[in-house]
């Protein structure tokens, strides 16, 4: 009798700990990868005349849970916010080599972002899966401009430097301006080897994605082990931001590191 109630204990043990399973799975998979964050962030700039507002986003991950309708939801989000200048911080499909859906409607979903610049930088994903010849295009059908180790003036003076991938080449932006430079750049450990930026807009991390705080060590990637989510300050006074990305990598699933679209507001002083 006594071994009776024992096992109908553990069986009932048993069962509630796959029923939390099974909802956290739930979860990671289908709630929290579509509970999308715009986060918003002003940063002021000496000499500016106005503002210039920015919508940055990365690591869409197209093919690994995110496809067609939501790619729709992300440029509703991005043209919502009235943005100056879209950068896209890189890593466009999963796969591309791989990917098994409809490339073209996605390049064209991506292409109605609406803003004055469209500027984009490579990431891993867009060497690698044999991404590294046909990136160039892709992101200039979507209406981008993509910067590797080059720079670009916009009309109210700001420079807007992009940088090579760093984990497959060498990132060299050469010496930034007098004004507000902004550096993209996939990967944000790449802050440390640069000086005189005001502002660096990253991704890569996907602010852990799975973020599980004492197995960070194991979880964050190569190019994004110190610098991974949110807002830093460097001793030199620049600015770094990693955006938490849209999409996912590996498996489609998130835990305590919502997508993120990052609004900066640079602001004239
Ligand atoms: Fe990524």
């Amino acid at each position: 009798m006594k071994l009776f109630k024992i096992i109908k204990r553990l069986l009932r043990l048993l069962f509630s700990l796959a029923a939390l399973a099974a909802l956290a799975l739930v979860y990671m998979r289908y709630i929290e990868p579509n509970w999308i964050e715009v986060s918003h962030l002003t940063v002021g700039a000496d000499g500016l005349e106005g503002r210039y507002k920015i919508a940055a986003f990365g690591d869409v991950h197209i093919g690994m849970g995110k496809d067609e309708k939501e790619l729709e939801k992300l440029v509703e989000l991005i043209n919502g916010e009235e943005p100056d200048g879209v950068f896209f911080l890189g890593d466009l499909f999963d796969d591309y080599s791989k990917y098994g859906g409809d490339a073209e409607t996605c390049i064209k979903i991506l292409s109605g972002i609406e803003a004055d610049d469209k500027i984009a930088v490579r990431g891993n994903h867009d060497v690698g899966g044999g991404a590294q010849w046909i990136y160039p295009e892709l992101i200039s059908s979507c209406g981008f401009t993509l910067l590797e180790n080059d720079r670009v003036v916009l009309k109210n003076g700001i420079t807007v430097h992009g940088c090579a991938e760093s984990l497959y080449f060498t990132p060299d932006i050469g010496a930034p301006g007098d004004g507000f430079d902004i550096l993209l750049a996939h990967e944000p450990d790449v802050a440390d080897g640069v000086t005189g930026v005001e502002l660096q807009l990253s991704g890569h991390s996907h602010g852990g994605q799975i973020y599980i705080p004492f197995l960070l060590d194991r979880i964050l990637p190569k190019g994004a082990e110190k610098y991974y989510k949110g807002l830093y300050e460097k001793p030199d006074g620049g600015l770094v931001y990693v955006n938490r990305g849209y999409g996912m990598s590996l498996a489609p699933l998130r835990l305590f590191s919502r997508p993120e679209i990052t609004v900066v507001t640079v602001e004239g002083k």
